[in-house]
Formats: C-alpha cells, sequence, structure tokens
C-alpha cells in the first residue's frame, strides 16, 4: 500500500474512474499541484498503485463497493478535502434503440454513481467544514444533441443534482461544480456500448450521425486539458457552479445561451446532416 507522507498539510482528493481518461490525467495534475491522490477502478486490487497513482477498488453501482472504498479512502488519507465523481460511460444509438435494462445501467453508473459517492462522501465533508465535490458532466449536459438521448439525460441530470445540491450544502463550507468536457480523446469511445436494439429506419441519420462525430473526434480535446479545468475548478477560491472545458465547450455554452432558439436548433441539425 502506497504511504502518505505530509499528512498533515496537503489536500486530499478522491477520484472515481481514475484508471484511464480524464480520471487518470486529473489524478495525476492534482498530484502535481499538491494534492495527495487516491483514484478508484472496478479492476484494483487493494494495494494498487499504477503509473503513480494510488487505486482502490471501487464499483459505483454497489452500495457495498462504494461505502467500503469510501471508508478507506478516509482512513488512508485522514480528510477529504475533494472528491471528483468522473466515472462514467455512453450508449451510442439512437433513443428508441435502447433496453430499458441499458439505459437503467447507463444511469446507475453516470447518475446513481455520482449520488452514492456523493452520499458517502458528504458526512466526512460536513464534519470536516470544508469540502469540493466536481462532477464531471458534458457539453451533452446543456446541448442534447442526437444519438445521445440518454447519454444526455444522464448529463442533464447531474447538471440539476449538482447545481440543488450546491444550494444545500454550502452551509457546510462544501461546494458543489460542474466540469462541462466536448469531445475528448480517451477509452470513452472503445467503452461505449452499442445500443442493444438496433432499427433500420435510423441507419441513415445514424451514419450521419457517426460522420459528425468522426470530425469531433478529429478536433477532440485531451484528457490533459479537461484536467487542467479539474484543478482550475478545485482550487477556484469562489468556485463557478459551471466550468465549460476547452474552446468547443465554452462556445457551444455561449451559442445555446445567446443565440435564437430556431436558429441554434438549424445549426444543430445541420452540423449531424438531418434534413
Ligand atoms: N471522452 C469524452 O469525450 C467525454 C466528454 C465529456 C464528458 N466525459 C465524461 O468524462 C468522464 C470520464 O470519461 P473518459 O472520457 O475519461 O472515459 P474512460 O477513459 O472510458 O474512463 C472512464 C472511467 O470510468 C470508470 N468506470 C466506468 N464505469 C464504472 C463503474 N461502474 N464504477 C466505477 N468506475 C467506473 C472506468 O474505470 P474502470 O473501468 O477501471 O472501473 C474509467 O476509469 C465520464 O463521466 C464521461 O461521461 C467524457
Amino acid at each position: 500500500m502506497a504511504g502518505f507522507s505530509g499528512r498533515a498539510e496537503k489536500k486530499t482528493a478522491l477520484l472515481t474512474g481514475a484508471s484511464s481518461g480524464i480520471g487518470k490525467a486529473a489524478a495525476l495534475a492534482l498530484t502535481e499541484a499538491g494534492y495527495r491522490v487516491i483514484g478508484t477502478s472496478r479492476a484494483a486490487g487493494t494495494g494498487d498503485v499504477r503509473d503513480g497513482i494510488r487505486l482502490i477498488p471501487c464499483d459505483v453501482t454497489s452500495d457495498g463497493s462504494v461505502r467500503a472504498a469510501v471508508s478507506l479512502a478516509h482512513a488512508e488519507l485522514g480528510h477529504i478535502d475533494l472528491l471528483v465523481n468522473n466515472a462514467g460511460f455512453g450508449i451510442a444509438g439512437a433513443a428508441e434503440e435502447s433496453s430499458i435494462d441499458l439505459v437503467r445501467a447507463l444511469y446507475d453508473t453516470n447518475v446513481l454513481g455520482v449520488v452514492r459517492v456523493t452520499n458517502a462522501v458528504l458526512p466526512i465533508m460536513r464534519a470536516q467544514g470544508s469540502g469540493r465535490i466536481l462532477n464531471i458532466g458534458s457539453g451533452l449536459g446543456f446541448i442534447p444533441a442526437p444519438f445521445n438521448a440518454h447519454y444526455s439525460g444522464t448529463k442533464h441530470a447531474l447538471e440539476g443534482y449538482s447545481e440543488s445540491l450546491d444550494h444545500e450544502v454550502r452551509a457546510f463550507g462544501v461546494r458543489v461544480a460542474v466540469i462541462e468536457p466536448a469531445t475528448t480523446r480517451t477509452s470513452f469511445e472503445s467503452s461505449t456500448v452499442p445500443s442493444d436494439a438496433p432499427l433500420k429506419a435510423y441507419d441513415v441519420s445514424r451514419e450521419r450521425y457517426l460522420v459528425a462525430y468522426g470530425r469531433a473526434m478529429a478536433a477532440a480535446d485531451t484528457a490533459e486539458s479537461v484536467a487542467e479545468t479539474i484543478v482550475r475548478a478545485a482550487r477556484d477560491k469562489k468556485p463557478l457552479l459551471r466550468y465549460p472545458s476547452g474552446k468547443a465547450a465554452r462556445q457551444i455554452a455561449f451559442a445555446r445561451r445567446f443565440l435564437p432558439r430556431s436558429l441554434f436548433d438549424m445549426i444543430l441539425r445541420s452540423q449531424f446532416g438531418l434534413a
């Protein structure tokens, strides 16, 4: 097991899904910024250190696994100053093409996973009288693009949950924010689960969507750039509620806010090749 030195002085962070992509980059960036970090992975053993990151086992869909992970992290770190709820995955397909079981599994990880880990960490932060929670949302948490209905639903849910929670826990010295990355080059694409009830009716528009997705991937941000946003949100004296990460996310957040709805709708449909 990795030992930590400088226990009293350093801020501490717990990150879910730190085995790859944004979570891994954020774990490394937070360590570099002076945090003592523990990350989680479903595949971790109890004594793992991988690429310099202390990893403990946690499946965010299991109440028991989350309780055990938070208790182990708290015991090792002594306090938890920062929680990054990052674990998540996507479904590829039209809304109608996914079974209820698949959609339930998505919400269980992307939404209830965040609720489970947050509920396990909040008593610790309330007792400390301080803490910060960063939920990894998405540009799709404010722009519901086609062929992403369920994923987009989970990320919209995180937006509402985070804003409500921030109002409730501020009195305890705890603040909550959402990080909103645009398309980012990680293992996300390979861990995206294909819809389990494909329909021929969507073949043409799905193909067009895939072309648009390919374009977005070609211009995708790096996990390291999202990690920089996470470090900034962790350290901001007066945290914002939302942190769009990268140029594309900031541009679409601006367009969503200020363009007339009909114009926004037209631009979005043309981007995805929809008539
Ligand atoms: N990549 C993008 O384009 C993009 C854009 C916007 C937002 N995001 C969000 O960013 C977050 C990180 O995604 P990523 O792009 O870095 O993808 P990734 O490389 O696939 O990483 C996903 C992480 O989530 C963990 N995970 C998945 N299911 C889990 C579960 N049930 N319990 C615990 N951990 C679980 C995985 O860990 P193990 O498999 O080791 O358990 C892995 O470390 C996600 O919330 C995603 O929605 C991604």
